[in-house]
């Protein structure tokens, strides 16, 4: 059999490129295709049938376009759409195709962390609604307490380009006051575009606070999921190729993208909201 299938990265936007520079770093050999829906970013704020919605039209692009896995690195989608995904939307379209998200590979990480049993979550406010990151903490270990943070204000001073200013610290010590008042030993970074100003957030809870990002957590948790099923990885090239696109082409998405990503990228405008819709 000859491996056909790629790895799709899909997020809201452009800060999943972080994490896809991360995974591209850990594991170069493979093909990875990475979709941004900016044209309908944020999802933060966005219902739950919305982000579900536009993660299946995200599916539809990225299965169609060669992709055999796909991870959600957007922690909103992954915390809001990806169960139902999994239980509904891939056994009816797509039984032999796998999704996996960032929100238990964090969990998984923060669990095995803590000393105090106090994690904190800073993440947008559809991922700290949807208690994903409680309920994954809690199988692992229901004595851990976790404290929640919904940041808003991160998603657009980030992509505005303030990721160094002041004022984002300012915001960063409102969002993080609660946690440290809450005594955590851990911090998980619960929204894709938070690795960019992971230092900065390390610094200021200072080193007794370990931060946890998903461009951390994901590579190690895509690189065990692959040990483990020699089946799946079997199917995946390895190219070493990457393509990127995006729903809203614009040098913007090239620009700050290139930042996430660290090194140039040039992305192609696609439509994903009339792909293979029935
Ligand atoms: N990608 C989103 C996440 O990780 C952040 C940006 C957005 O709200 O769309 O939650």
């Amino acid at each position: 059999m000859t491996a056909m299938g790629k790895i799709g990265v899909f997020d809201s936007g452009f800060g999943g490129l972080h994490t896809l520079r991360n995974l591209v770093d850990a594991l170069p050999h493979y093909d990875y295709v990475y979709l941004g829906d900016s044209a309908r970013a944020p999802y933060g704020p966005r219902s739950s049938d919305e982000v579900y919605t536009f993660s299946t039209q995200a599916l539809d692009f990225l299965f169609t376009h060669g992709c055999e896995l796909v991870i959600f690195a957007c922690n909103t989608a992954s915390s809001v759409a990806l169960r139902r995904i999994q239980q509904e939307y891939l056994p009816l379209k797509y039984r032999d195709k796998k999704v996996l998200g960032v929100s238990i590979p964090l969990a998984e990480a923060a669990a095995a962390t803590t000393v105090t049993k106090r994690i904190g979550v800073m993440a947008t406010q559809g991922t700290v609604d949807s208690e994903v990151f409680v309920r994954e903490i809690h199988k692992l270990d229901p004595s851990i307490q976790v404290f929640q943070q919904a940041a808003p204000r991160l998603v657009t001073m980030i992509e505005a380009g303030e990721h160094v200013s002041e004022d984002i610290r300012e915001a960063l010590a409102v969002y993080l006051r609660p946690l440290l008042d809450a005594s955590i030993d851990t911090l998980i970074l619960g929204c894709t575009h938070y690795g960019l100003i992971a230092d900065t957030i390390q610094a200021m809870v200072g080193p007794a606070i370990t931060v946890i990002s998903e461009s951390q957590a994901e590579p190690r948790a895509l690189a065990r999921y692959l040990g483990n099923h020699p089946e799946i990885d079997t199917k995946l090239s390895k190219g070493g190729t990457r393509t990127f696109c995006s729903t809203d082409t614009t040098d913007k998405f090239d620009s700050l993208g290139s930042i996430f990503f660290g090194s140039p990228i040039h992305a192609r405008a696609v439509v994903i909201d009339t792909v293979n819709r029935t």
